[in-house]
């Protein structure tokens, strides 16, 4: 029989993936057995990459580890974990900044699936500072956001920056 809590889901936008994001992924392998990530492709937010590339970007990261699986899902996330059967989300918290956000959309999920966990885990101190709102507007001005994220992401967000600036 399936240990209760061997799968969690961790969703977010991933415009783009950063150190941050998989930073959280690598720990929360000591904890889970698999950690599905799940690309959110609702048109809430006005991201850069499509769902494709950010899907395309994680699954190449990902590429040679069999407890990760990349997946989107467009919609409420209790429907999406509803789907996969999965009680437990993960979530990581940058700093206190984080935490109404967070709170608010955790208590809005249980709310909707009371059988459904939200846990958080608190960013390293070393990548607390990072966001991808800030490394698309360091690349759209000519700098590296090199120590943010990897460099395949790097190439993907500078190409896009590039086509947008010439629209
Ligand atoms: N280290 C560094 N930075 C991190 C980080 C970490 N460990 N974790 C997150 N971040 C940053 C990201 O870079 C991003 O930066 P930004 O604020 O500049 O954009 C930010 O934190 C959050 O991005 P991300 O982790 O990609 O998640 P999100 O907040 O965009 O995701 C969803 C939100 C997708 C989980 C949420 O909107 C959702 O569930 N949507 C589906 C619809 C739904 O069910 N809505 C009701 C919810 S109650």
């Amino acid at each position: 029989m399936k240990e209760p809590h061997s799968i969690a889901i961790y969703p977010g936008s991933f415009d783009p993936p950063t150190y941050g994001h998989m930073n959280i992924v690598e720990r929360s392998l000591k904890i889970f057995k698999k950690v599905i990530i799940a690309v959110a492709t609702n048109p809430v937010k006005n991201n850069l990459l499509t769902p494709e590339e950010r899907i395309i970007i994680l699954k190449k990261i990902y590429r040679k580890n069999p407890n990760v699986e990349v997946d989107q899902f467009h919609g409420l996330l209790v429907n999406y974990a509803k789907k996969k059967k999965v009680k437990v989300i993960l979530r990581g918290l940058r700093t206190v900044a984080d935490y109404q956000y967070e709170s608010q959309m955790a208590f809005s999920n249980k709310s909707l699936n009371p059988h459904l966990e939200t846990l958080f885990m608190m960013t390293e101190n070393r990548f607390s500072h990072i966001s991808s709102t800030l490394i698309k507007e360091i690349t759209h001005f000519g700098e590296s956001a090199k120590d943010m994220i990897p460099p395949l992401v790097r190439k993907m967000i500078e190409k896009k920056i590039k086509l947008k600036k010439e629209e």
